[in-house]
């Protein structure tokens, strides 16, 4: 989890302050919520040492405070680790250590073999609604040896269990976002918020928001609604991971899908307006 000044706004402005009273306030409500994510997110892990351990720890900082650390290429407010959970070490999360040792990898959405390092370009243009970073840019280089360093030990080749995200179990119905509305009242905003605006939960911590500018855009991953409710299956409400039955979470990605977000950049004349 982020933290980052409750006074921020939707847009611009981040900065970060690593501040002992908000890094309590995280440890007890992670507490409260039965969700260490909050903690364990934070507590940076044991790099290694030297110059190899200090490219690692930039790539955490960047993984976990992105629109702070790689500014000029993020476009919203979210953090790599918002839905990467953990800082990207969490199973059925999308790890990182899930990747690194299939990649390269047969895309089928962009038709193409794509690197490890394409497959974050593409989540900075639309999971972070930004820009590309040049594939030797110091952002990239720092992200890419912390993919690798979460994933020592692993086979290369072999898709670990746990990467990814799980597959969602055949429901034999269609979402219903009526039901998804009703749902995401009930379990959802107390966190997100009533119009998924994303909320501080206490001083300085903040559950990221699931539409609207500040949030993905059209094109991401998460925009797929069938996507999302693998993920908010396999890890929402946060600290109740497989809480929901697959139905709720079809029907409650449903719901967020229908929301509005920024367009795919790639798509519409006047999408350079929202850009
Ligand atoms: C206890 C607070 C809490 C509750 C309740 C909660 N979330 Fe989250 N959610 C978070 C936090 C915090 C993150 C960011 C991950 C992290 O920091 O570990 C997150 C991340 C997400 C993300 C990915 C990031 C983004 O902005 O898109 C989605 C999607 C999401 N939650 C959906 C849901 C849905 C749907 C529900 C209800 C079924 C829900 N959440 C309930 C706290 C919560
Ligand atoms: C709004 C949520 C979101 C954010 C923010 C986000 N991602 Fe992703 N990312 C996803 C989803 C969803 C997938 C696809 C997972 C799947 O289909 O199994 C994905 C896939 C990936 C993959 C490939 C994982 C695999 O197993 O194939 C990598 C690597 C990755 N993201 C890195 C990043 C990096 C680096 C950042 C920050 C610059 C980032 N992501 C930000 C949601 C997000």
């Amino acid at each position: 989890m982020r933290l980052r000044p409750a006074s921020s706004g939707a847009f611009g402005g981040w900065t970060f302050m690593v501040n002992p009273l908000a890094m309590l306030a995280c440890l007890a409500w992670a507490g409260i919520a039965a969700g260490t994510a909050c903690a364990a997110a934070r507590t940076p892990p044991d790099f290694p040492p030297g110059q190899y351990g200090a490219l690692v720890r930039q790539g955490w900082q960047i993984f976990t405070e992105t629109p702070v650390r790689a500014n000029q290429f993020v476009g919203n407010g979210l953090s790599c680790s918002d839905c990467h959970l953990d800082a990207g070490t969490r199973d059925n999360a999308a790890p990182l250590w899930g990747a690194v040792p299939v990649y390269p990898r047969y895309q089928a959405k962009s038709r193409q073999v794509v690197t490890l390092a394409q497959r974050m370009q593409q989540c900075f243009e639309f999971s972070e609604r930004g820009w590309v970073p040049p594939l030797d840019s110091e952002p990239m280089l720092a992200l890419i040896a912390y993919a690798h360093w979460t994933a020592r030990g692993r086979p290369i080749g072999v898709l670990p269990a746990g990467a990814g995200l799980p597959t969602l179990p055949d429901t034999a119905q269609g979402a219903d976002p009526v039901a998804g509305q009703a749902l995401y009242a009930s379990r959802c905003a107390s966190c997100h918020g009533e119009h998924g605006q994303g909320r501080a939960l206490a001083q300085g911590l903040f559950a990221p928001p699931l539409w609207g500018l500040a949030s993905y855009a059209q094109g991401a991953g998460m925009s797929v609604a069938a996507t999302a409710a693998r993920f908010i299956w396999a890890n929402m409400p946060l600290g109740q991971p497989f809480s929901l039955s697959p139905q709720q979470a079809k029907d409650v990605a449903a719901y967020i899908d229908i929301q509005y977000r920024a367009p795919d950049p790639r798509k519409g004349a006047l999408a350079w307006l929202v850009r």
